[in-house]
């Protein structure tokens, strides 16, 4: 057999792994039980729950990467991307998941990139990423891609996708070798939270250069840690049905915009299925979390069509036929238009002299 070489360290993948359970710090009946959130209760979930051991490493690896850019007086996106889990076990058997993808966070990191921003992207582990999108994920298998060489002794890029791979390897090559890309994964929601306020905290360095571009699907509701039991729930003790009693988490956006990161332009995406409440519950985050814009987008079209919601109106962003039959992503529509959104609000903010 061919001895088989480790894999390559990536120079965008991060070291941490977020997706093995924490299973040390299982079931701790200590933990106050976590009161339902109203608006004034934000900071509890923070107060009464752990924060991931690997915090500290991400910390410095954040801080050196916006030093960096902040050096080079580069603006800085940060992208979350992907969906959120709710474990029902501390040895996480079951969980709760959505069906989110990562396509519109990892498709939206590479045009922030391909127009001069640097990039965190804070993602689920094993989602899309930027670049490798376009070969994972797919109904084929990388292994596709690939052809025998002539004389059948190497496998070599199959010719069909040469063309489209050079072009996309340049752009992977380039984001890389200049640091402009940094990966910060999460898989629960916990985690998400935690790492999103850490994150926020320290782009304040950066000022009005930072954007926030929240693409990630957050579940709305949790298993507080009070009560997550510690190994797999047993049938045999539950008698024939699962009950599983979930608390609403809190919406942190607020605590976003109002205190973490409060002189950042922040986007939000609203995802709803039934079209007729989208623009309303998208001109309700607005009003809600008074930051610059909600990108209201359905389940179903959310790929072809989405509405801009400002406190001065609602525009569409729509593919057109030729579009869609060309696979134009939508994004590469979405993030110049953000970015123009981002110089004005700056330009705005320096003129009131703040
Ligand atoms: O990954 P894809 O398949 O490409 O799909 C992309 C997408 C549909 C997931 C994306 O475009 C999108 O809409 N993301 C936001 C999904 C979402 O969480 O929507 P929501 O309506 O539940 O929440 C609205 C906003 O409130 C979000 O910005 C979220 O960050 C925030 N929120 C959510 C939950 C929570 N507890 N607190 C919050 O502040």
């Amino acid at each position: 057999p061919v001895p088989r070489p480790s894999p390559p360290s990536s120079p965008v993948l991060s070291k941490v792994h977020t997706s093995a359970p924490d299973t040390k710090a299982a079931i701790d009946r200590s933990i106050p039980e976590f009161p339902a959130a109203t608006p004034i209760d934000e900071d509890n979930y923070f107060r009464l729950h752990k924060s991931p051991p690997y915090l500290s490493q991400i910390s410095s690896d954040v801080a050196d990467f916006l030093n960096f850019h902040n050096k080079r007086h580069r603006k800085v996106a940060l992208v979350t991307s992907g969906g959120t889990t709710v474990p029902l076990e501390n040895n996480t058997v079951r969980f709760i998941d959505n069906f989110s993808a990562g396509t519109r966070g990892a498709s939206s990191a590479e045009y922030f990139l391909e127009n001069g921003y640097a990039v965190i992207f804070l993602h689920r582990e094993f989602s899309l990423l930027p670049y490798s999108r376009h070969y994972s994920h797919t109904g084929n298998s990388f292994l596709d891609y690939l052809k025998l060489s002539d004389d059948g002794s190497k496998v070599e890029i199959d010719d069909k996708y040469q063309k489209e791979m050079f072009q996309v390897y340049k752009k992977y090559n380039k984001a890389t070798k200049n640091n402009l890309l940094l990966m910060v994964p999460f898989t629960t929601v916990h985690q998400y939270l935690f790492t999103l306020k850490l994150v926020a905290q320290e782009m304040s360095v950066m000022g009005y250069d930072a954007l926030f571009y929240l693409a990630a699907a957050v579940s709305d509701f949790f298993l507080p840690s009070s009560r997550i039991p510690q190994h797999k729930i047993q049938s045999k003790e539950i008698g024939s049905k699962l009950v599983v009693d979930l608390e609403p988490v809190p919406k942190f956006l607020r605590r976003l915009v109002d205190s973490w990161a409060p002189i950042a332009m922040i986007v939000s995406f609203k995802l709803e299925t039934d079209n007729t409440i989208l623009i309303s519950k998208a001109r309700g985050a607005l009003k809600r979390y008074n930051h610059q814009l909600v990108i209201g987008n359905l389940l179903q079209t959310r790929k072809k069509k989405v509405v801009f919601v400002t406190p001065a109106g609602e525009r569409w962003i729509e593919l057109t036929p030729d579009q869609i039959k060309d696979n134009v992503d939508i994004e590469s529509i979405i993030v110049p238009e953000i970015i123009k959104l981002h110089s004005q609000w700056i330009s705005s903010r320096q003129r009131m002299g703040l």
